[in-house]
């Protein structure tokens, strides 16, 4: 599997094994954090092409500068993990800078599948996408071990981001479990 031009946002922390796979399966790479810079000096240390972009999405002008940086660079493949403000930055993302056949990989909490928040924003809301844009979901369980229960390992969430990036156009799948949800830790 090998993809051309690959967006990276917050992969800097527990996503770093993932954020490292995807650098090694791209021609080039950019990171999006507030500091990616130790991470991306990393990437292009072990042979990658990774450059990286500072900001702090909670800060509306680094926000409006992010989207001018990218402008109308086109990524085949964005795998992002983001705090607040998802939908509208993935939404502006796609707009400006899809190809025909670009795949979101949208790393998101356990929450997504809190019963307590369905029929709410937080749980029903999904970026409006171009119709060549495909959305998958990855959510963040937790896992059930002799009848107790953990939250997820940073390399079990990293290796199960890297399995949604290697299995083509499944909607959602869950890391570990969100069922039943008494069950968390
Ligand atoms: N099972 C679950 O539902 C679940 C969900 C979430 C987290 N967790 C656990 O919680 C722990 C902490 O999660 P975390 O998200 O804090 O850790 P993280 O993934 O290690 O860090 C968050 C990532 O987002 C970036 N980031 C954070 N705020 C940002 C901002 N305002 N603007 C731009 N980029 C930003 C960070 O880079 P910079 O610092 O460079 O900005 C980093 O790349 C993890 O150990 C994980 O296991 C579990």
């Amino acid at each position: 599997m090998r993809f051309q031009n690959t967006l990276q946002i917050g992969t800097t922390g527990m996503l770093s094994i993932a954020g490292e796979w995807l650098a090694a399966h791209s021609e080039k790479t950019t990171v999006v954090s507030r500091t990616p810079q130790l991470f991306t000096e990393q990437l292009n240390n072990h042979g990658h092409r990774a450059q990286s972009i500072s900001c702090n999405y909670n800060v509306p002008n680094q926000l409006q500068d992010l989207i001018t940086n990218l402008g109308t660079n086109k990524y085949d493949l964005i795998l992002a993990w983001i705090h607040k403000g998802a939908v509208p930055l993935l939404e502006e993302i796609s707009s400006n800078c899809s190809t025909d056949r670009t795949r979101i990989i949208w790393v998101v909490g356990s929450d997504f599948h809190n019963p307590a928040k369905e029929g709410t924003n937080k749980r029903t809301e999904r970026p409006s996408l171009p119709d060549h844009v495909s959305l998958e979901i990855v959510v963040l369980g937790f896992q059930i071990e002799c009848g107790r229960s953990r939250w997820l390992s940073h390399q079990e969430i990293s290796q199960g981001v890297i399995g949604a990036l290697k299995t083509l156009k499944k909607d959602e799948s869950v890391i570990g479990h969100t069922k039943p949800w008494s069950s968390k830790p």
